[in-house]
């Protein structure tokens, strides 16, 4: 099964050198990420031509306005944008910014990580006397340059090198990493098989818990192998392109109504299990935030559990 592709936006300041590497790999047919806007803070940034020649949508927005964060986070909402890469993206952006896109913004950065964060990253590994540098990507969290390491590459130093022909070499050992690494990330994480083994998983780890399949999908069961009931079901339909997620039994059809009008992005009423009181959580988005799935296959293997299991575990207070 193919996936669907996670739409990004791409934040620059200037060239965008690696904005189009990002966009030039986006063509091949399995790339995992579809570049559907590039905007910045610069409205002249060379960058928004180049994107625009390439077909891009792009929005020119005044990095120096009061509300451009507001401005930036409304666009990129209209834009329905589920990732943002950071291509030389060169303003420190503000916590609360980060907080809304909670694990969804990549950045890259001219240096091996943790050495060398914020700017002149280049002149410090020669001052320092290193005998490689390269570049890394990561995610972004409010410390500056710090967030977990998605991927590295090294760059060898030469002797004579400055500052300017160490950028250059860098440069073109960042536009083999950017998207790879942005395309291993994004594609692992909506791949039907790794969501199905990441739910597993945890299914597996609760209490008389066996897989089965239901009707064909991954399913897993509590309770005797003869008389146990599914908590969980995987959910892989085509609703005009391909979606992944998870069934699990909420209280009733008020609950699920109220989670839908609260989040219905996330959560959805599958056709045939909807009546009986299985609601669809999506998995297959690039921040799925796993301790809530996890949440959500305790509670409906209570729901499930056969009465003495359950009081067991209501008893225990295990969960
Ligand atoms: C790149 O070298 C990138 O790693 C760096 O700016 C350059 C942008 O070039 N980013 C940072 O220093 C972020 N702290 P580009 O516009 O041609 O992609």
């Amino acid at each position: 099964m193919t996936a669907r592709r996670t739409r990004l936006a791409i934040l620059i300041s200037g060239r965008g050198s690696n904005m189009a590497a990002l966009i030039y790999a986006s063509r091949a047919e399995d790339c995992p990420y579809e570049p559907v806007l590039v905007t910045g803070n610069k409205p002249n940034a060379a960058g928004l031509a180049l994107a625009e020649a390439e077909g891009v949508t792009t929005a020119k927005l005044d990095g120096k306005a009061k509300d451009f964060w507001e401005k930036l986070d409304e666009t990129l909402r209209a834009h329905k944008v589920e990732m943002i890469a950071l291509a030389g993206f060169m303003r420190i952006i503000p916590d609360d910014f980060i907080s809304r896109w909670d694990g969804r913004i990549v950045n890259i950065h001219p240096s091996l990580l943790p050495k060398y964060k914020g700017v002149g990253t280049h002149q410090a590994a020669l001052d320092a006397g290193d005998a490689v540098t390269g570049a890394t990507v990561h995610m972004v969290i409010p410390e500056l340059d710090s967030g977990e390491v998605l991927g590295q590459v090294e760059v060898a130093i030469m002797p004579g090198d400055s500052a300017d022909s160490l950028a250059e070499r860098v440069l073109i050992a960042e536009h083999q990493l950017y998207p790879r690494v942005l395309s291993d990330y994004l594609g692992r994480a909506l791949d039907p098989d790794w969501i199905s083994e990441e739910v597993g998983r945890r299914a597996l780890a609760l209490p008389e818990t066996m897989y089965k399949t239901s009707h064909g999908a991954p399913a897993w069961r509590v309770g005797s192998p003869s008389s146990g009931k599914f908590f969980a079901i995987m959910w892989m339909r085509h609703h005009g392109e391909e979606s992944v997620g998870l069934l699990v039994k909420c209280s009733g059809q008020e609950e699920m109504a109220q989670l839908i009008e609260a989040d219905g992005d996330l959560y959805f009423r599958p056709q045939y299990y909807g009546p009986s009181n299985w609601i669809g959580i999506r998995l297959d988005r690039p921040d799925t935030d796993w301790d809530h799935v996890h949440q959500w296959l305790q509670r409906s293997w209570l729901e499930c559990a056969p009465a003495r299991l359950a009081k067991l575990h209501k008893v225990a207070a295990e969960f």
